[in-house]
């Protein structure tokens, strides 16, 4: 057993990148005054982060795929009843009720990004597809933008609460690993290296599509003369 690579680059940059990210666009919308430009663009790039993700829980390194985290409720309560007897619960990737976390937070955070893309402040900043839905659809999806970020904010703390329970009552850290990418582990178990080519190239597609979704595609908004 050796410090070995075990989370890759594109999976830790994701990680904090997306946290600092949310609580930013926290404050962009309720507490700093004329933000909404930074706001809408932050929110494109959080759109990108969210496809990245889903993309590489696919085609990345093998504790980035869901394949290798996503179980089902047997194992979750196995998982659980043996953290209850103080059995060794560690794993190498995400353990099973922990795989959770990713559909979640993609799940989140996508409907707070695309409801984004059809929320108004009703003064003068319209996401870009505003315009082309019902005004019933409008409040929908504006009410879902203001309620999703409140399920956010309890996963953000939950979250928080069970890693400190795992580093101070289970002595088990796992923020460094999030940090540095590294647990004891045997060769065979590790990662050879974090697949950086295919991180960019799946970076640079994305890009391409947020950039036509939300600025090629968008109808021209139709201007409404006041005299
Ligand atoms: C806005 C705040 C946060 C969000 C939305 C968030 C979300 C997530 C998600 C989605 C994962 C799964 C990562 C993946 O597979 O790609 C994860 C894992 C993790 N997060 Fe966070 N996180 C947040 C803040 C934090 C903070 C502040 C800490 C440190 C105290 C932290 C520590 C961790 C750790 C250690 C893991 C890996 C858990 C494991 O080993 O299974 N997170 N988080
Ligand atoms: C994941 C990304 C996003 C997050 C976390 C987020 C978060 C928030 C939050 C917390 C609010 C305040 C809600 C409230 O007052 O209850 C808000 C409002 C708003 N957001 Fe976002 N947002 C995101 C993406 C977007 C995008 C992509 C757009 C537009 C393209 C957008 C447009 C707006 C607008 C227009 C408001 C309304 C402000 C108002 O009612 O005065 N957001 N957002």
């Amino acid at each position: 057993m050796q410090k070995r690579l075990v989370w890759d680059l594109p999976v830790r940059l994701f990680h904090w990148i997306l946290a600092i990210c949310l609580v930013t666009q926290w404050f962009t919308a309720e507490v700093i005054e004329d933000a909404m430009d930074f706001h809408f663009y932050l929110g494109y790039f959080i759109l990108g982060l969210i496809i990245f993700r889903l993309i590489w829980g696919f085609i990345g390194t093998k504790y980035a795929k869901f394949s290798s985290f996503i179980a089902g409720p047997k194992a979750m309560f196995a998982y659980i009843k043996a953290l209850m007897n103080k059995q060794d619960t560690s794993t190498i990737g995400h353990n099973p009720v922990g795989g959770l976390m990713l559909p979640l937070v993609l799940l989140l955070v996508g409907i707070q990004a695309t409801t984004g893309l059809f929320t108004s402040d009703d003064v003068v900043h319209s996401g870009p597809y505003y315009g082309t839905v019902s005004d019933s659809l409008q409040s929908i999806m504006q009410w879902l933008h203001h309620q999703t970020f409140s399920f956010l904010w309890i996963f953000i703390a939950v979250h928080i609460l069970v890693i400190c329970w795992y580093k101070f009552a289970l002595k088990h850290d796992l923020i460094r690993p999030m940090l540095h990418g590294k647990k004891m582990v045997t060769e065979q178990q590790a990662i050879a290296n974090s697949q950086l080519l295919k991180a960019i190239i799946v970076m640079i597609v994305v890009a391409v599509f947020v950039y036509w979704l939300v600025e090629i595609n968008p109808p021209i908004p139709e201007m409404d003369y006041y005299y």
